[in-house]
């Protein structure tokens, strides 16, 4: 095992987690509402501001227990930021309220 947190800490300032979890069930799951969608909009509004993996992490997840039909579940680590029913349309004002409109606050605060 290899502990690697003040080395990582340094590097990222958040880690987005966007669901793209899919399920064979009427359950609304964000496979369905768009979560892969999503996630290339997250991915592309942070590398169009050189944050995607300098500053931000995005990882496609499983569940986050925020499934709906209306939307894609998003959460924002360490800061411990939900949203639910995010689609691709949402994320530049979601990003921007998060990390400022050229990513300048990624390191925090507001
Ligand atoms: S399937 Fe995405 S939050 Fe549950």
């Amino acid at each position: 095992m290899n502990e690697r947190t003040e080395q990582h800490r340094e590097r990222l300032a958040a880690h987005v987690f966007v669901c793209v979890n899919d399920r064979d069930s009427a359950h609304a799951n964000c496979a369905a509402a768009g979560g892969e969608e999503t996630f290339t909009a997250v991915t592309e509004w942070l590398r169009e501001r050189d944050a995607y993996w300098t500053a931000v992490s995005v990882t496609r997840t499983s569940c986050l227990g925020l499934c709906s039909d209306d939307g894609t579940a998003i959460s924002i680590q360490p800061r411990n930021t939900w949203y639910a029913d995010v689609t691709p349309a949402d994320v530049p004002d979601l990003l921007e309220s998060e990390f400022g409109a050229d990513a300048e606050r990624v390191g925090g605060g507001t």
